[in-house]
Parts: C-alpha cells; structure tokens; sequence
C-alpha cells in the first residue's frame, strides 16, 4: 500500500476508533494502540502535505485563530416550533393533525437546550457546518464544529447527506465552565445555551475544544433521496451513518400515550446528563408532514412542549443584607443548597424589604425558587402552610450593617441607601467597579484581592491604586505575595493608566453614567476638562444622553471630593483625554443605524466603528425607532422588517460611498 492510501487508510480508521469511542462509549482499541495509529498517521501527513484535509483526526486537536464567520444561505429554511404549554394544548395538536390522517403516528423527542446546527456531507467527507442563525441566513462554524469530537468528519455514504440537530453544553461541563469564570473575574454564562452559541462562536478554535460540546442530530434533511419515509425511519438511518442520535425518543398513537411519556420525562429530567426545557412532538409520516406544510416560521406537523419553569423547594436559612456601589441595600436569601436548571443554588435574591413583607417570610420558611433562564435564582414563594414552629420574624434594620449610619429610604423608592459615601462597603464595591473588565480592566485585581487590600488599609480610594507602588514593601510582607506576582500586578496597574477617557469615566461610577454613555461623553467631549467644564444643558443636548444623566454628571464634579480625586489621578498620570475624530456631519450623524447582511469591503464591527464615528448609534435590531439600515449580502429578516415598517435601507456601495466622504 503507498504511503498515500495508508493515510486515507488511516483517517478512516481513527475516525471509526473515534466515533467508538466518543459516541458509543465502547472503546474499539486500547488508548496506546490509539495513540501509535495517530502517531503514524501525523508523521505520514507531516511527509505528504499534499494529503492536508481538514477533517483528519489530526486536525480535530490543532487549534486555530479565525477572522470570522462567514454567513451561509440555508438551502432549506431552517424552521423554529411553535410551542404548547399543557395536555389540553397537546390534545388540539394531535386533533389537528389526526383529522387529516386517523392513522397518524407521532415521535416525541427531547427538546434540547443548545443551538441547531446544520451539517453538509459530500462525498463521505464533512464539507460544511453552520448555524441557524436568522433561518434564511447562518454562519460557518466548520471550524469549530471539528473540535466536537462526537460529530463525524467521515461518513460511509458518497450521496449529499444534509443533517441537522441540536448543539449543547452538557451540564457537567456547564458547572465547569462556570466556576471557571469565576476564578478568572469573568461573566458567568446564565444558562447551557448561551454558554454553547458563545462557544461555537469563538474566534479561538482551542476555546470552543476545551468547552466540551456535544451533539445530537434529530433532522434528515434529503432524507427522500434514501426513499426515507418517516421520522423515526430517518433517526435510524442517521444511527446507521454513526451520528449520534438519542435512544430516548417514543412512537405514540394519541395525546394520552404522548403525555404520559411528556410526564415520564419531566420526572427524569434533573438527572440527565444535559439540558431539556421541553419535548418535540412530530407527526411521524414524512407524506403527511408534506400535506400540512408549514407557516412561515414553523412546521405545522410538529410542536414543542415547554416544560414549566424548574420551581425547586428549600429552606430559608437567613436573610443578609448588602450594601452596593452606590450605598442601595439589597436583602439576599441564604438557602439550604438545592440544584436548580442544572446549578447548585445556596442564594437568591430577594429584591427589597416590601418583596419580603408582601411574601411574609420567616427565617426558616419552607420556600419555593425558580431560575428561569437567568443566572440569578428568585424567591417566588413562601410556604407559610409548611411552619413547624421553628420560623422567626426577620427584622429589617435601621442601620447599615457595615458602617451602622441610618438607612434611608428616597422618596417614592423601593429601595434602601445607607447614603454614608465613606461607608467600607460602598468604597469596596466602587473599587472593585473601577478595576472591572468594561470599566478599567485591570488584571489581577480582582473582587477578592480589592477586598484584602481595602482590610489591609492599603487601599482606600481609587487613587492608592496608583499609589500601591509606593506600598510594595508592605505588600510583600503578606502571605502568598511574590516579587514576580507583586511586578506582574503593579505592571498592570501602570498600564491602566493609558485607557481611554471612556473607560476611566465608567469606572468612576457616576450615577447614570454606564459605559456606552461613557463613550459618547468621551468622544464628544475629548477631554475630562472639557466634561468637567460644560454647562449641564450643554450634555443634556447631546444625542443619546439626556437629563437624568447630564444632573448625575454636574452633581458627579460639584462633589468637592470628586473634584479633587480627579485633580489626584492627572497628577498620578492617568490618560484624560480622548481622541476626538472630527465629527462631520454625515447622514449618519445622530441616526439610529442598524447593520444586517455581509458586506463585502469590511467586516461589521469597522463598520460599526466608523459608524459610530460619524455620530451614529448602532443598534442590533430594527424597530420603528430605526433611522436606517444598511443592508449588505444576504441580508434577512431584518431587512424585511426594515421594509414592513418603512424604515430606508441603504445599500454597501451608497454606505461606502457616504462613510468615505
Ligand atoms: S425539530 C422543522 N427537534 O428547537 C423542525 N428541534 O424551537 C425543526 N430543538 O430551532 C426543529 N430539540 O434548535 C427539533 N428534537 C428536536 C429539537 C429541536 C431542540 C430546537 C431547534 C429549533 C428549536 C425550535
């Protein structure tokens, strides 16, 4: 055999150990005997770079850095369901579809919670992989796809194969991720979905490896090219070709058959290894889902039911009071842990003293709590009925639990304010905002290490963060604190010190002022004395800004304090000034534009730059407030909303054309 047939060999071979392995949990060799063909098979393709194809096993592992996604067209629209929500809703479904054939089967399947993705075969090779995107038009994730490693990049048919299924986080690697974040002061993923489409959109092809995604097909699209003639016909031929596909899944002849199973299933569902927030119902013959059609959005021969939110019952083990960035109170429940849509719950918010008094809740209440779809967990319910003699009064306290001055509450607020600016936890909070990731982004001086530093008195204000420096000794004496590590951080600290106006104004945390605000005041203004020397009506005039903000802005520099902390931090060295682009005017000044479709001079976000440069707000999507939208290749439904609210729609060349002016 030449060296060249033993690579495609080889490729094949791996693939089908892979899918084994992966897929089917059943290990076909051992991991050495595995490793030694993978080995042989690097060292021959290093040998026939001629051979490079990018569904080799070898490539699956080798990361890479992309410049974008490109869209892709469906061939066939990529459809949503409708959803139902009870057994009465399921019985008119199954009426609806059994009056055209009385002997109409239906397939339930779970509905997973991840994103649909589409999957092109040519000649036995994977060739494309997108996303749903908008339905018409997706984006290219090939890329990406080939880090999954239970997604094939070989199948054993030479036909076009067309499939389609569901992409997801397993909650395993969903916990994972999360506490990951944490660590690095980063965003938590509110849910497995989110969490699997930012993966699958990483420019970074290592990140999306290391998320761990995985996926079930559910969908033959040309599955008539097979003379294939129902779902579950269609599940099985995707099972023959080695996709995976889910074994839960069940014919049933009618709504009570379907329900029990729904039942069954909402009872199993907390212990499945992945998400599910409902199942899908399909009439299960491929003639009869052709006869009903579908609307625009969805199919008519299929449904899905939703599964109400996960409402989970604990215990009420205290109540602790907070104290935010700008002095507000927030009340937080602690809870006997329980898990909830997939993640450990010890805490949930409870709003304010009214939520608590209008719930009546005694410390030790049994209550109920949901998490739907959000990161933080409610209290939606007391279960006074469920007293056993142990509960206790909480008694909402007059004073700051931290700096003891008097609550306070604003004149027709909801909320509490321990309205002390020097109270300890207000300084923390402003400090830890200052350094956050959108505001000055300093690395290494996170949440923990700002509340250490503050305990050591090493820094009381923003502005001993610029002097911790002169602290180094002091520093050093601590546990835990190196030379190198102490460098690395007061190196970081230094560098902050060149960020834009606009981030420096959004750390300081003036009321109202949140970071896209920040940005235009920066590019408008260009300068921090230029800020601090306008008139309020002049910033209240400003597009996009207003009069809540431009009093919160005058009220901001008034403060003597504040006056002074700036005077501190120029005389430190921080940037105060922005680089002010000419703001011509342009017919995009002070418009509301929204960019959809690919264009082909430049990628979206220069776009948006230069965009936003000539004083226009870019917005994701149209609604009657849109001024304009600019619409490249390809351009979808926002394009046609664009057009049912008349809002005008400029093409790339007259957009190129006016922006270069
Ligand atoms: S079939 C033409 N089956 O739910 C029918 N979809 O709300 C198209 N989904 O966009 C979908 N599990 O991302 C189907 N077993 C399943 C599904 C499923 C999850 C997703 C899919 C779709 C969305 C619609």
């Amino acid at each position: 055999m030449s060296e060249t047939e033993r690579i495609r060999q080889l490729r094949k071979e791996l693939e089908q150990h892979s899918i084994a392995y992966y897929v089917y949990d059943n290990p076909s060799i051992t991991d050495q005997e595995y490793d030694r063909l993978l080995e042989e098979l690097m060292r021959l393709e290093e040998k026939h770079p001629e051979m490079y194809d990018p569904n080799s096993v070898t490539q699956r592992i080798v990361g890479q850095v992309l410049d974008g996604f490109a869209k892709v067209e469906h061939a066939q629209r990529m459809l949503s369901l409708s959803n139902v929500f009870n057994k009465e809703q399921i019985e008119e479904f199954c009426a609806r579809i059994l009056k055209e054939d009385s002997a109409c089967q239906f397939i339930v399947e779970c509905k997973y919670d991840g994103l649909a993705i589409s999957l092109k075969y040519e000649n036995g090779a994977l060739v494309q992989a997108s996303t749903r995107g908008d339905g018409t038009v997706g984006e290219d994730v090939t890329a990406n796809i080939r880090t999954i490693p239970t997604i094939p990049m070989y199948i054993e048919e030479e036909r076009p194969v067309e499939v389609r299924g569901e992409v997801y986080m397993p909650k395993e690697s969903f916990e994972a991720l999360n506490v990951l974040q944490e660590e690095r002061h980063l965003p938590l993923f509110a849910n497995p979905r989110n969490a699997a489409a930012g993966s699958l959109r990483n420019l970074d092809t290592n990140v999306c490896r290391q998320r761990k995604l995985n996926i079930y097909l559910y969908y033959f699209q040309n599955a008539s090219d097979f003379g294939i003639e129902s779902q579950q016909k269609a599940l099985e031929a995707m099972e023959k070709l080695h996709f995976r596909v889910n074994p839960i899944r069940k014919l049933c002849s009618n709504a009570d058959e379907i329900w029990e199973f729904i039942s069954e299933m909402a009872q199993k569902r907390s212990s499945l290894p992945y998400e599910i927030d409902g199942m899908v119902i399909k009439a299960n013959s491929f003639a009869l889902q052709q006869k009903m059609g579908t609307t625009a959005k969805a199919p008519r021969y299929a449904t899905a039911y939703k599964f109400p939110a996960e409402e989970v019952e604990t215990r009420l083990l205290d109540i602790t009071i907070g104290v935010g960035r700008t002095g507000r109170i927030t009340p937080t429940a602690v809870l006997e842990p329980v898990r909830v849509a997939g993640t450990l719950v010890s805490a949930a918010t409870l709003h304010n003293r009214d939520r608590i008094e209008s719930y009546d809740l005694k410390i030790n209440d049994k209550v109920l709590i949901d998490k739907a779809g959000d990161i933080i967990p409610e209290v939606i319910k007391a279960l006074p009925e469920k007293r056993d003699g142990t509960q206790r009064d909480f008694v909402w306290p007059e004073f700051c639990p931290v700096c003891s001055s008097r609550l306070e509450r604003l004149e027709g607020e909801a909320d509490y304010y321990c309205i002390n600016p020097d109270c300890p936890a207000r300084v923390v909070e402003s400090l830890i905002h200052f350094v956050s990731r959108d505001a000055m982004n300093i690395d290494g001086l996170g949440d923990k290490k700002i509340q250490q530093f503050h305990e050591w008195h090493l820094i009381n204000s923003i502005e001993d963060i610029y002097r911790l420096k002169e602290k180094k000794d002091e520093l050093l004496s601590h546990k835990g604190y190196s030379e190198k590590g102490v460098d690395k951080l007061l190196d970081n600290i230094e560098k902050s010190k060149q960020n834009s106006l606009a981030k420096l104004l959004f750390g300081l945390g003036i009321r109202q002022v949140g970071s896209k605000a920040a940005s235009i005041l920066a590019a408008h203004f260009g300068s921090m004395d230029a800020l601090m020397a306008a008139r309020e009506q002049e910033i209240a005039d400003i597009k996009f800004i207003g009069k809540v903000c431009a009093r919160s802005i005058r009220d901001f520099f008034e403060g003597p304090d504040n006056a002074r902390l700036i005077e501190h931090l120029k005389e430190l060295g921080l940037n105060m000034t922005e680089e002010v682009h000419e703001t011509r005017e342009t017919p995009f000044t002070g418009k509301t534009v929204v960019l959809t479709g690919t264009l082909q001079n430049m990628g979206r976000s220069e776009a948006k730059k230069l965009l936003e440069e000539a004083g226009a707000s870019v917005s994701g999507s149209v609604s009657k407030k849109t001024d304009l939208v600019i619409a490249g290749e390809n351009a979808g439904s926002k394009l046609t909303k664009a057009r049912e609210l008349g809002v005008p729609v400029m093409d790339e060349e007259q957009f190129m054309k006016e922006i270069r002016l």
